[in-house]
């Protein structure tokens, strides 16, 4: 059985005062979910986000990393930072991030290791633009996405990762993939996993859904076979909706 996960990237959004409301308004419903469920909060709040949780089964990531060890590198939180505070995941290569902070593979794939290093699990994104889509290339995108990166691995270190397949022209547009059209990409990956490692290690990988994901479209999402859960933008900024969601498998 794979992990089936509903995790929240708040992105820049939140100020201290709405950050702790939405955390209590999570905290009040948790007991009404079975899926694991992973906020990732701005990192001015991951510690004091990670303290009221303490008692909760919700888990707390950042959204980033630096892709050094550490030193000299201004502005920059390390993964061995985010894991000294108890953080227990990251997003990796969020399509933002690749966009307006030209994050290339190769700085995606150190991020990953210096994760793995500190016993952080990333979750890694990947995902074609709309432009990609219509010319019928989203495939290749995927595969190229998952190559350069994820299949430098060796097994041991790729089955600790967690894929969100998030198509970029659905993120923050209200426009959701279809299910058939998630599913036929979450199969894809799958059939890539398999091929580079095993049958049995491209089922126990763990693939997300992201991009306008919300409480009336979840359910549908949710019941593809190869779609384990959400990473969930907008709507994770509002407790009921975020909650709504992860009750949706
Ligand atoms: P969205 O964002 O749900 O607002 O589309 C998803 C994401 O960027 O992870």
């Amino acid at each position: 059985m794979r992990e089936k996960i509903v995790a929240g990237n708040w992105k820049m959004n939140t100020n201290w005062p709405e950050a702790k409301e939405l955390v209590s308004g999570i905290l009040s419903q948790e007991n009404r979910i079975s899926c694991s469920l992973i906020i990732f909060p701005p990192y001015t709040y991951l510690q004091k986000i990670s303290d009221l949780l303490s008692n909760s089964k919700v888990k707390v990531g950042a959204q980033n990393c630096s892709e050094h060890e550490k030193g000299a590198f201004t502005g920059e939180v390390s993964s061995s930072m985010l894991k000294s505070i108890g953080m227990s995941h990251c997003l990796i290569g969020h399509s933002e991030r690749r966009e307006y902070f030209n994050e290339s593979d190769e700085q995606l794939l150190l991020k990953i290791k210096n994760c793995l290093n500190n016993n952080i699990t990333p979750i890694f994104c990947c995902g074609e633009k709309l432009a990609e889509r219509e010319n019928n290339s989203h495939f290749e995108v995927i595969k190229n996405q998952v190559s350069k990166v994820l299949f430098q691995l060796n097994e041991d270190d790729f089955k600790k990762i967690i894929i969100a397949y998030e198509p970029v022209w659905a993120i923050g547009t209200g426009k959701t993939a279809t299910a058939e059209q998630a599913q036929e990409i979450h199969h894809y990956i799958r059939t890539l996993i398999k091929e580079k490692y095993s049958e049995d290690i491209s089922n126990q990988i763990s693939i997300l859904y992201g991009g306008s994901c919300k409480p009336s479209n979840a359910k549908e999402l949710f019941a593809q076979a190869d779609i384990d859960g959400g990473l969930i933008g907008g709507a994770s900024l509002i407790a009921n909706d975020f909650i709504q969601i992860a009750e949706s498998f």
